[in-house]
């Protein structure tokens, strides 16, 4: 894995939006890996400035997001396809048919998550993923003791999950405790994966995934098998790692050898 630490949240989405611009840039016609939640916000604000600059475009792109509350429809307020047409999609110049969430109100969720993994494939595989991380370790909405070759399937969601995302909901509407979330494995395949986590409530998360056992107990640790993942976290995301200097140092040398080979 490589790690990148920096100073703070805007630098983090700043770090993200490069890697996607430059994806973008080396392949028009990319699939992308998308996510929800607050950490992706700044660097979709970002990809949006960058696409009305004409820097980036989205028009023969393809995405796929990770995950969706299962009972929810995609025109609900706060169903994750809601999310990513007010984020990201209604503000750039991507053709929405290429965007794929998965279907909260699937009459047969189980053929759902057969289909999305099938919509993957046809599209080729996934060239980028883009990650967040739960404070309990999770990616899309794998919690703690998902198969680490586990598919697009349903899952359960844990209490603390539920709790971190009630700030989303009123106090008097339904909030979903069930998810369709691609697998540890469907996120394992793709080409490259940028986990982004800021704030020191990720910071126990960040160490168990860098340092801790390859184990379903942390399923971001799932990362470790990829062989092309990079870790972006700020200062307090950092801050429970115990060879914070050393990986500094190893992200120091790298920029100074690209910079050497002129890339
Ligand atoms: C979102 C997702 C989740 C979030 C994670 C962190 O599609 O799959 O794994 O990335 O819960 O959420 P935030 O960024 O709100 O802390």
């Amino acid at each position: 894995m490589q790690i990148v630490i920096l100073k703070d949240a805007k630098e983090v989405a700043a770090y993200g939006a490069d890697i996607f611009a430059a994806q973008l840039i080396h392949n028009p016609q990319s699939v992308l890996g998308l996510a929800t939640g607050s950490t992706p916000v700044a660097l979709y604000q970002d990809l949006i400035a960058r696409n009305r600059n004409a820097e980036v475009s989205f028009k023969n792109v393809r995405t796929f997001n990770l995950d969706e509350y299962l009972g929810l429809t995609g025109s609900h307020r706060q169903s994750y396809r809601h999310f990513m047409n007010e984020q990201l999609f209604n503000h750039i110049d991507i053709d929405k048919h290429n965007t794929h969430v998965p279907q909260g109100d699937a009459p047969d969720p189980f053929v759902a998550c057969d289909d999305y993994e099938q919509a993957i494939a046809s599209a080729g595989g996934i060239d980028l993923q883009l990650l967040g991380i739960g404070r309990n370790g999770h990616i899309g909405f794998n919690e703690p003791s998902s198969g680490l070759t586990s598919r697009t399937r349903i899952k359960t969601l844990t209490k603390a999950t539920i709790e971190d995302n009630a700030r989303f909901f009123s106090a008097d509407e339904f909030q979903p405790y069930l998810s369709i979330t691609m697998g540890i494995g469907t996120i394992l395949d793709a080409r490259k994966v940028v986990l982004l986590a800021t704030g020191e409530n990720k910071a126990d998360a960040i160490r168990a995934t860098v340092e801790g056992p390859l184990s379903a107990a942390c399923p971001a640790s799932a990362l470790q098998l990829h062989r092309n993942a990079v870790i972006v976290i700020d200062e307090a995301a950092a801050s429970k790692l115990a060879d914070i200097e050393f990986y500094k140092h190893i992200e120091a040398q790298n920029q100074k050898l690209l910079k050497r080979l002129g890339k």
